[in-house]
């Protein structure tokens, strides 16, 4: 099984930004959890990252016919993209929407998730184990699959 793992804006900046919301943990070492954890079950897991939303748009249409599963965080893009949406209803791959602080609990405008609509689960404010618990919801759904 090969996922995909998709960051959105600022999440580059993990462990500098905002480290009462979104932890102490770099993005470096953020991939080197997920990259342990894929390879001690078997995933093959490929990264990307970027701060525009045209980016996040190529790197889901580059998924289509490659990988079998998105893991997505697509940061403020969640609560604005239309564009991003779309790009994931077109490839229609199963894909599970992280978010490393509970977005529930926070301001209005976080309220909104545009991606939800195409993810078969939300993981929220579960910190950054919620992407090894988007790998493990992937990997099972493919085994029922
Ligand atoms: C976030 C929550 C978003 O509202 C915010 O804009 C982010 C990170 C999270 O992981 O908690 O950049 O997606």
């Amino acid at each position: 099984m090969k996922i995909l793992v998709i960051n959105g804006p600022n999440l580059n900046m993990l462990g500098i930004r905002e480290p009462g919301i979104y932890g102490a943990e770099t993005y470096d070492t953020l991939l080197k959890k997920i990259k342990a954890y894929c390879g001690a079950k078997g995933v093959e897991v490929e990264f990307f990252q970027s701060n525009h939303e045209g980016g996040l748009v190529d790197a889901i249409q580059g998924a289509y016919g490659r990988m079998d599963g998105i893991v997505i965080n697509p940061g403020a893009y969640t609560h604005t993209s239309i564009a991003i949406l779309d790009a994931a209803k077109a490839v229609s791959l199963p894909m599970v929407e992280v978010h490393i602080s509970d977005v529930s609990k926070r301001e209005e405008f976080r309220q909104i998730s545009y991606i939800r609509a195409a993810c078969a689960k939300t993981i929220t404010g579960h910190g950054t184990d919620g992407y090894l618990e988007a790998i493990d919801f992937l990997l099972e759904a493919s085994h029922e699959g």
